[in-house]
């Protein structure tokens, strides 16, 4: 779109990201360097660049560009992330009239009809027909004062409430059903509404605008107990935490967040003034979620129901927790109790205790493991550890991976060699898999060459025919990135940070912004004679590399009797020896 490549180049991002995060620049380099604004940190891996416009952080792996930037930030759509940096840098914005625009104009109708439905709802609640919920309420201990917190409501049985006002207030029908409040008869004669005779918990998003609904049946034995919102233009389930909105402070200022089953349960937690809390909304736990956690704090206690469901639910959590790097305890409450049920009869303070007394989660599933099967058996210790591993292994850090090993071969009173041969052999067995934020380091003549590339029109004529001719391109690490940099010139365009970084995939854009990062002293006085040296290295080491793999043949073919292969092969040798 290119509106947003004008508005791209009018604001500077360093002053956008300097609003939200305390930037230091290093030395008098285009680099500004400050703490991830997406995961909790104590030392910067946070960066900007000046000149390329972009920000990415070495930790978490978040990175882009500014309205990227803004998009995530606030959490808004690309449209309205534009939308508010012009608005503040007082851009104009293009006529409403594009596919895009249509498309905002619905969400921002359905977010009205939204906030209508909980004003609705809650009236009902509050109205004399809503005595019986309120008397519901009340037998489950839940105040006046908490069900107005999370805007509790009712919804009338006769299902005409919302398609009323709706329609009195003009809404198309086409944007009413694709609100997911209200459904088309199937004979087509109109309209009802979704939820009836439900208590309704309004669903917020992060910054606190109403997406959804989930609705509990009143009556004992309804079915279905919970019915959810379907997924609409404002609501994707698997990014959305209930409770997220008003935990945010909280989740920072404890540095840790709970993770409970239920609406129910979030409500209970917080009533007891431990407002840490959150839950999906009846979908299985994702790890875009588990990274909107992580970016307030960075450890997670798992409290689950203690039934059947609840603990299987915890084993296919654990690895999506620890794969993203959150530290993770289990809280399994004695009783069969759940979070609500057990503040209710315990009080907040044995379930805060509770809390801080929950363990590791592998000595979690190593209980799990012990109860179902004979450790004084070797098959039972087999089968314990084949539970544990897939967790282990999961850990990004090798080090912590060590220490998890050590404190379990202690805990389950194994002798610690036999469990570290254990973990190494299936570690080294996960065929080469590397941890997708490890850092390599850059070759200097890469870089140097990248930003000669990136910077110099007149660098980029010197070196554009070099490459060409020699295949050295083949043989770098950064290949991927030369290449596109390559197809962008020979399609006559100019190659920028952002226009190269759009036509990578994922891993290779990670190497991209390290590239650039790498040093800011290749990176900034490099004269085009320094960048053809460079090429002129890069390709006399491919002429070293391609030389070795010649005489290592050349001895494979002789000591199989090949004289001929042999014969053929000198003669490349030496032919690559004359040029
Ligand atoms: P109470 O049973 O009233 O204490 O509520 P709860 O929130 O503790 O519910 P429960 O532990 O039974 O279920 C946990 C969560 O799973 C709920 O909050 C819902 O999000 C979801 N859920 C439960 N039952 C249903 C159902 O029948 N349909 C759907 N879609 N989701 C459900
Ligand atoms: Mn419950």
């Amino acid at each position: 779109m290119e509106f947003a490549e004008h508005l791209k180049s009018s604001v500077d991002i360093v002053r956008v990201v300097g609003e939200y995060v305390r930037l230091k620049r290093s030395g008098a380099g285009p680099r500004y360097t400050g703490l991830c604004p997406f995961h909790s940190e104590k030392t910067a891996s946070f960066s900007v660049h000046s000149t390329h416009q972009f920000y990415k952080c070495f930790g978490c792996g978040a990175g882009g560009d500014v309205i990227k930037f803004i998009m995530e930030i606030e959490r808004l759509t690309f449209w309205e992330a534009l939308k508010y940096l012009a608005e503040r840098h007082g851009i104009p914005l293009p006529k409403r009239n594009d596919l895009a625009d249509e498309e905002a104009r619905q969400r921002g109708g359905i977010f009205e009809m939204h906030e209508l439905a909980l004003k609705i709802y809650r009236d009902q609640l509050f109205s004399p027909a809503g005595s019986d919920a309120r008397e519901y309420l009340k037998r489950r201990g839940l105040s006046r004062p908490t069900a107005e917190e999370f805007s509790l409501g009712l919804s009338e049985r006769g299902g005409q409430s919302l398609v009323r006002v709706f329609e009195k207030q003009g809404f198309s029908h086409e944007d009413m059903e694709a609100s997911g409040l209200v459904l088309r008869r199937t004979d087509g004669s109109g309209f009802y509404d979704r939820f009836r005779g439900r208590l309704m918990f309004p669903i917020h998003s992060e910054s606190g605008k109403v997406i959804a609904f989930g609705g509990r049946a009143l009556g004992e034995g309804d079915e279905p107990k919970y019915l959810n919102s379907s997924e609409t233009s404002i609501y994707r389930k698997s990014h959305v935490l209930y409770n997220l909105n008003r935990a945010r402070k909280a989740l920072q200022e404890a540095g840790f967040s709970i993770l409970v089953e239920g609406y129910m349960d979030v409500i209970g937690v917080f009533a007891a003034g431990i407002h840490n809390v959150v839950a999906t909304c009846g979908t299985a736990l994702t790890s875009f979620q588990v990274r909107s956690l992580r970016r307030h704090a960075s450890e997670l206690v798992l409290n689950f129901d203690p039934d059947a469901a609840g603990a299987n639910a915890t084993e296919k959590y654990i690895p999506i927790l620890i794969e993203e790097g959150m530290k993770l305890r289990i809280l399994q409450l004695s009783g069969g109790l759940d979070p609500d049920e057990y503040i209710k009869e315990h009080g907040p303070d044995a379930y805060l205790d509770a809390l801080t007394k929950a363990g590791g989660y592998f000595h979690w599933l190593a209980d799990r493991a012990r109860a179902r099967v004979d450790r004084n058996t070797p098959d039972g210790t087999v089968a314990i550890w084949q539970t544990l591993l897939p967790a282990i292994q999961k850990m990004p850090d090798k080090i912590m991976r060590l220490a998890v090993v050590d404190d379990l071969a202690g805990y389950m009173k194994m002798e610690k060699s036999v469990v570290l041969n254990e973990v190494r052999r299936s570690v080294s067995g996960r065929g080469g898999q590397v941890s997708k934020r490890q850092e390599v380091l850059p070759d200097p003549n890469e870089v140097l060459l990248l930003h000669a590339m990136l910077d110099s029109p007149e660098a980029r004529a010197e070196i554009v025919p070099v490459l060409h001719q020699s295949s050295v391109v083949q043989r770098f690490a950064s290949r991927a990135i030369f290449e596109t940099i390559l197809r962008l010139i020979e399609a006559g365009e100019t190659p920028s940070y952002s226009s190269v970084e759009a036509r990578l995939p994922e891993p290779e854009k990670e190497r991209l912004a390290a590239l650039v990062f790498a040093d800011d002293t290749l990176s900034r006085d490099f004269t085009v004679e320094q960048a053809v040296a460079c090429i002129r290295k890069l390709a006399s080491g491919e002429r070293g590399a391609r030389r070795d793999e010649l005489r290592e043949r050349i001895r494979d073919a002789e000591r199989a009797g090949d004289l001929n292969t042999a014969l053929q092969l000198m003669q490349a040798l030496s032919e690559l020896e004359r040029a």
